[in-house]
């Protein structure tokens, strides 16, 4: 079987969906349920006897060693994260605590349990490491997207947590021989994303009739992968990725945020337009820029349709009409995750 870390979050809990609707391989997911975790996500897997939750960190490495021998895990996959850029601004700690510490811990009880594998299981094991395209810095409007050959130059609290974290993983190959691989992604959107991110914050405000927060001017680009690409990318390079590369993986889609948000605005329109008949874009309203705000992100994914065959599926057009559509169907899972502490964080960010 293999562990997830992380699954109870956005892209791990669509990639234990996903590869349980794919493939009887069971899955033992490792979750610390911080704020981002919901095991609701999961509900569909309840009484599923392939899908094991354990409450623990990544840090846990009593927890974790247990579970791979107990187990005979042949693969992790690791995406436990704090992974909001806003929040490594506000408390850059926890960041430090999971992404670098949390991460060193786990390599080190997986490469203890790796070590005293048979030849045969010891050849075919894995660690996937799941990291971001934030890593390589920002780029003006004409460089080249980011490429695997691309210079780190993190410049948030979260992307260089997630650097350090990339480090310790090509070290941790180096000098002990651990069979890693690396994914650098650009920005995911889907079901089941946590609204403190722009696409879901943006669809629930415009529902509620708040306002639509844009930092800036709006001009900054993002390079959008719907999730369940993400997830078929990562099913691939686990499966047939070269030990010790990195594959960044993306969707060949870049847009400016103010553009993002008028397609969801123009979207919701259509489907379900606002009771006083004006358009949802009036509820846009530029708010204080973030600072060391990032310009450009762009993902150079040639590697890993050259050596791999993987491409998106999804363009941007179609990706984000399902999420939308997903936000409208899914109002329980909604008016859970945005109760509690999530209020906490909002008007903390953007005031009451
Ligand atoms: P998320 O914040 O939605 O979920 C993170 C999950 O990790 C949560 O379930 C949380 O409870 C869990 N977690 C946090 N600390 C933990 C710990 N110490 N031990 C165990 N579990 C812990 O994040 P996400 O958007 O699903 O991102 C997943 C991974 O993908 C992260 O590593 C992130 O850096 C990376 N990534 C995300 C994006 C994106 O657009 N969301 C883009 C590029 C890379
Ligand atoms: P976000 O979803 O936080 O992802 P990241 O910072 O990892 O790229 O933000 C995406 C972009 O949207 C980023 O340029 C910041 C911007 N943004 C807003 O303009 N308003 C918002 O309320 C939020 C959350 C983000």
């Amino acid at each position: 079987m293999i562990l997830v870390t992380g699954g109870a979050g956005f892209i791990g809990g669509n990639f234990v969906l996903d590869w349980l609707a794919q493939s009887d391989e069971p899955v033992i997911n490792v979750d610390k349920l911080t704020y981002a975790g919901n095991l609701d996500t999961l509900a569909s897997l309840k009484d599923d006897p392939r899908h094991l939750f354990v409450h623990a960190g990544i840090g846990d490495r009593e927890v974790i060693g247990k579970l791979l021998a107990e187990h005979d895990v042949r693969a992790v996959v690791n995406f436990a994260a704090e992974s909001h850029v806003d929040r490594s601004i506000t408390g850059p700690g926890e960041f430090i605590q999971t992404n670098v510490v949390g991460t060193f811990n786990l390599l080190d009880v997986v490469r203890h349990y790796w070590g005293d594998l048979p030849a045969d299981k010891k050849a075919a094991f894995r660690f996937l490491h799941v990291s971001t395209d934030e890593v390589y810095g920002t780029l003006s409007a004409t460089d080249a997207p980011f490429a695997e050959t691309n210079r780190y130059e993190p410049n948030s609290p979260y992307s260089a947590s997630k650097a350090a974290s990339d480090h310790l993983v090509r070290a941790w190959h180096h000098t002990y021989g651990l069979p890693v691989l690396t994914t650098n992604c650009s920005n995911n959107y889907g079901p089941y994303h946590f609204p403190e991110k722009l696409i879901p914050l943006v669809i629930l405000n415009a529902l509620a009739g708040k306002p639509l927060p844009i930092y800036g001017d709006g001009q900054q680009i993002r390079d959008w992968l719907y999730v369940k690409d993400h997830c078929s990318a990562i099913r691939r390079v686990l499966a047939d990725g070269k030990v010790g590369e990195t594959y960044n993986v993306g969707g060949w889609n870049e847009k400016a945020n103010l553009d993002v948000v008028n397609t969801i605005c123009g979207i919701l329109d259509d489907i379900k337009p606002r009771a006083d008949g004006a358009a949802y874009a009036s509820q846009i309203t530029y708010v204080q820029d973030r600072p060391g705000h990032d310009r450009r992100y762009a993902i150079d994914a040639r590697k890993l349709e050259r050596e791999l065959g993987w491409k998106p599926a999804e363009t941007f057009e179609t990706g984000i009409r399902k999420t939308v559509q997903w936000y409208l169907d899914n109002e329980q899972w909604v008016g859970n995750v945005t109760s509690g502490s999530y209020r906490e964080w909002i008007n903390q960010q953007y005031g009451a």
